[in-house]
């Protein structure tokens, strides 16, 4: 009998009992960020991504997966550029909304209260709720299927100072309540469990 407790990840059970799956795409928990493009405020518009994240360190650069039906995937192509906005939990039901319903119908900035704000490099717009706005430029789109990717660049970083420690100098995204997608649902952050390269830290000597 496995020992494993209903939601536990609990490392005593003896016996390992697997099922094979179709091919999917399950690897979780993602942000949910919302992406903002448009060159003037009359195109501004955002959408929700998950199929985000980031490929290279130096120079910094990240992808977004966006379906060629979505109403923003024309405005990034023909501009080339984007802001991806960490997104938290006060932002929670914006993000599902925009990921529900297009910009073709609706202006969801307003439809949002979400403010939209320059950025500093990029013509497209970062929201002003976010304490994280990344501007992209795209470097290359390429075709997978049902999404293309867009390989971008990041050009600039937009942190909300309200998450800054003035103390200790860091920016402290976790007091954001930034918000996680895990297999079709929201959650929030649970409690911090290291730092890293604590694992293989040296412990101070006791005196
Ligand atoms: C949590 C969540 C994640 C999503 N991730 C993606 C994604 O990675 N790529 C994509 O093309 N659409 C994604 N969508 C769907 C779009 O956000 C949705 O179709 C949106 O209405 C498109 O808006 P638009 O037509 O104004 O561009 C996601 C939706 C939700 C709710």
């Amino acid at each position: 009998m496995p020992l494993l407790r209903k939601g536990t990840d609990d490392r005593r059970r003896i016996h390992f009992m697997k099922q094979d799956w179709k091919p999917g795409t399950m690897i979780y928990p993602l942000p949910a960020v919302l992406v903002s493009c448009g060159s003037c405020e009359e195109d501004y518009t955002l959408f929700t991504v998950s199929w985000t994240g980031t490929i290279c360190t130096t120079p910094p650069m990240c992808y977004i997966s966006v379906r060629p039906e979505r109403h923003s995937y024309s405005i990034i192509k023909k501009e080339m550029e984007f802001v991806i906005n960490l997104t938290t939990r006060s932002m929670a039901f914006a993000t599902d909304w925009c990921g529900v319903r297009s910009g073709r119908d609706y202006n969801k900035f307003k439809e949002m209260k979400l403010t939209p704000g320059k950025a500093r490099v990029v013509k497209a717009p970062i929201v002003q709720e976010s304490p994280l706005s990344i501007e992209c430029k795209v470097k290359s789109i390429i075709k997978l299927g049902s999404h293309d990717m867009f390989l971008a660049e990041v050009v600039n970083v937009k942190a909300d100072e309200q998450y800054m420690n003035v103390e200790t100098g860091k920016f402290e995204l976790n007091h954001s309540c930034p918000l996680v997608y895990l297999h079709g649902a929201y959650y929030n952050l649970g409690s911090q469990i290291g730092t890293f390269g604590w694992s293989v830290r040296k412990k101070k000597r006791e005196k």
